[in-house]
C-alpha cells in the first residue's frame, strides 16, 4: 500500500470509496474534485493494488486548519491507515496553528483516532447531521512548530 498526494485520476476511486463509508450522504464526484482543486486544500489517498482505500481532505484558511473528510474502505481498517493518512496531513500543513473538525457524536472510533492526535473535545452542535439525525461533536487540536 502507498500513501500519496490525491491526483485527478484518484477522483472515481475516492467517489467508490465514500460511496461504502457514507452511502447516500457521501460526497458527489464533483464535491471531490472541487475539494481537491481548492487553494489551500490537501488531500491524500492510500492506495493498494490500483484500488483507492483511504482519503483524507483537509483545507486551511490562514492558520486555521480543518479535516474536512476521513475515510478508510472497511476491509482496511483498524490496520494503521487512518493515522497514517492523519499523520501525513499533519506533516504537510505547515503554518496551521489549531485543526479542528466535525464527527458525528455515536462514532467512538473516529473520536478515539483522533483523540490519540490530541484532538480535543470543545463543543456539541445540537442535530447537527441529518440521516440519521444526530450531534456533531466539535473537536480541536493546537499545533506546535
Ligand atoms: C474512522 C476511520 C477513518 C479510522 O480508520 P482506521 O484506518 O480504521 O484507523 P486506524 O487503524 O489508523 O486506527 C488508529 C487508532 O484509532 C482508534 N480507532 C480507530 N477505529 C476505531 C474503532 N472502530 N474503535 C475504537 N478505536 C478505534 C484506535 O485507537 C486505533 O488504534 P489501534 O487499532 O492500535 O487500537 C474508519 O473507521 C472509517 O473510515 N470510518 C468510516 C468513516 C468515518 O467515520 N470517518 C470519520 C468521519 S469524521
Amino acid at each position: 500500500m502507498i500513501l500519496q498526494k490525491m491526483q485527478p485520476g484518484h477522483i472515481a476511486g475516492v467517489k467508490e470509496l465514500l460511496d461504502g463509508c457514507f452511502g447516500e450522504s457521501a460526497w458527489s464526484e464533483q464535491s471531490i474534485a472541487s475539494q481537491l482543486d481548492k487553494a489551500d486544500s490537501y488531500c491524500a489517498v492510500a492506495v493498494d493494488e490500483e484500488k483507492v482505500v483511504g482519503y483524507i481532505a483537509f483545507e486551511a484558511i490562514a492558520d486555521e486548519g480543518s479535516i474536512v473528510e476521513l475515510a478508510v474502505s472497511p476491509e482496511y481498517r483498524r490496520k494503521g491507515v487512518g493515522k497514517k493518512l492523519v499523520e501525513l496531513m499533519l506533516s504537510s500543513c505547515s503554518g496551521v496553528k489549531t485543526i479542528c473538525l466535525e464527527v458525528r457524536a455515536s462514532n467512538t472510533g473516529a473520536i478515539a483516532l483522533y483523540e490519540a492526535f490530541d484532538f480535543v473535545p470543545v463543543t456539541v452542535r445540537k442535530n447537527y447531521y441529518d440521516a440519521p439525525r444526530e450531534d456533531a461533536v466539535i473537536m480541536i487540536k493546537k499545533v506546535y512548530e
